[in-house]
């Protein structure tokens, strides 16, 4: 089969001239190369695919080198593995692109890192993960666009199956659970019997897996656009039993990440998902859903090795929930005191909250959009002017001063200005330079 159309067709413009310089540069050198994996998959299905890793029967790293010297950009190489990956110029692909140089994988243990050897195509795609990703295009001349499926990629992709290439490949690389679950969600197939099997009887070295690599599948994941069946698949298949963090999956939890979503189009969601990522995002209101209102969330996020700033993220919403839910006064004032520092990220894990009380909830989007930006006429300075000694009775009093303000009891600057007068004589009249 050749797929020369269908690469130009489901590639973008700027994807398919790296592919044909990258096709032009290898027959230069004389290599065969090919494109390979999600790419390949994903054309093959007429999806849009943004991914691009290729693989040569010569040294991946001196073809790197090549099309980075034409085209320019920036490449690091990983000599044992004989990778490269280049960052091409920003003006022509976004993205980094991978370069392989062919091989074949033994894995000494379980989940462990594989010794390499340089190998053909064929070996190459055999180590791969599943047959709907082991399918290649060849890409240097006279041999464009010719598609290779030694595994019958293409026969699983119209059946909508997922099948591994071999009974070992979940021992190799426990995380290629994860990975079955994303492509069985993304793309509404099926693992094939004899996968399942495989993967149950594989399921115990998923204790094997680093904090690191867990969380960084499970990100992937939660960047996916709809990943609550993915998730599911996981519960299904037991695979959150088996790993080395506690994590569960339950209806407090899915009906969590659905609210996280729908309050995403409005503020503080918006600047949020600007300031962090979407999987970020998720994972925390997933955690914060583990038991709800303990410090489980934390804990398993100390077992995912997660930052020390996503650990404070859900100790603080934690926190404010604990005193939301001991108030009776909502008035602007006394939620822009409670709120005061929160970051968008924080008042949106907040928002989605189940714990948090509804009539504080009201209240996030005008505190985030309004609230938080109102200050009093009124600062430090005024009152060393007006001469009140400098000490914690500034804060208290200026605090005063701005609830009063955002609970609409001034109608004008000199009403606020005479309560300040009122409030340094209630306050501070000890404080006063001139009141001794
Ligand atoms: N791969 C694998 N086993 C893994 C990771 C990757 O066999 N644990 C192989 C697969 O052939 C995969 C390719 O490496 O297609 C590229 O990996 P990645 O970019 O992670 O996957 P994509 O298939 O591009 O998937 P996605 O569409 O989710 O990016």
């Amino acid at each position: 089969m050749n797929l020369e159309d269908k690469i130009q067709f489901y590639l973008s413009e700027e994807a398919y001239a790296i592919v044909q310089s990258v096709g032009k540069l290898s027959s230069n050198l004389d290599k065969p190369v090919y494109l390979v994996g999600g790419a390949v998959r994903d054309i093959l299905l007429g999806r849009q695919s943004v991914d691009l890793d290729f693989v040569t029967e010569g040294s991946g790293i001196k073809l790197a080198e090549t099309v980075c010297q034409e085209l320019g950009g920036e490449l690091t190489t990983h000599d044992r593995f004989g990778t490269a990956v280049w960052t091409p110029p920003a003006d022509l692909f976004s993205e980094t692109v991978d370069f392989i140089t062919a091989r074949t994988e033994i894995y000494p243990s379980p989940a462990s890192l594989p010794q390499v050897t340089p190998s053909s195509i064929q070996d190459d795609l055999f180590r791969r993960d599943f047959a709907i990703n082991a399918m290649a295009v060849r890409l240097d001349q006279p041999h464009f666009g010719q598609l290779l499926d030694p595994y019958k990629g293409t026969l699983d992709l119209d059946q909508k199956k997922i099948q591994i290439l071999h009974d070992q490949s979940f021992d190799d690389d426990p995380t290629r659970m994860f990975r079955a679950a994303r492509y069985a969600g993304r793309l509404g197939f099926e693992l094939t019997q004899a996968t399942r099997s495989a993967l149950q009887q594989s399921r115990p070295n998923l204790a094997h897996l680093s904090a690191d690599r867990v969380r960084h599948e499970l990100e992937k994941l939660l960047g996916e656009r709809f990943p609550t069946p993915m998730l599911e698949l996981l519960q299904q298949w037991q695979v959150f039993e088996s790993l080395p963090a506690n994590l569960t999956l339950t209806d407090l939890q899915r009906i969590a990440l659905t609210r996280l979503d729908g309050c995403l189009s409005i503020d503080p969601g918006r600047t949020a998902a600007q300031n962090s990522s979407i999987e970020e995002l998720r994972l925390a209101i997933w955690l914060l859903h583990t038991q709800l209102l303990d410090t489980s969330a934390v804990d398993v996020a100390d077992e995912l090795n997660c930052t020390a700033d996503f650990k404070r993220d859900l100790e603080r919403v934690l926190n404010v929930i604990q005193q939301g839910l001991k108030m009776d006064d909502f008035r602007p004032g006394t939620v822009e005191k409670l709120l005061r520092g929160f970051t968008a990220t924080q008042l949106l894990l907040l928002q989605a909250h189940q714990a948090t009380p509804a009539a504080l909830k009201v209240q996030i989007p005008t505190y985030f959009n309004t609230w938080r930006l109102i200050k009093t006429t009124a600062d430090g300075n005024t009152l060393r002017q007006i001469g009140v000694r400098p000490g914690p009775i500034y804060q208290k009093i200026l605090d005063q001063l701005l609830a009063d303000k955002l609970n609409g009891e001034f109608e004008s600057d000199a009403a606020e200005s005479e309560r300040l007068t009122q409030l340094i004589d209630q306050l501070g009249p000890q404080n006063k330079k001139d009141a001794s």
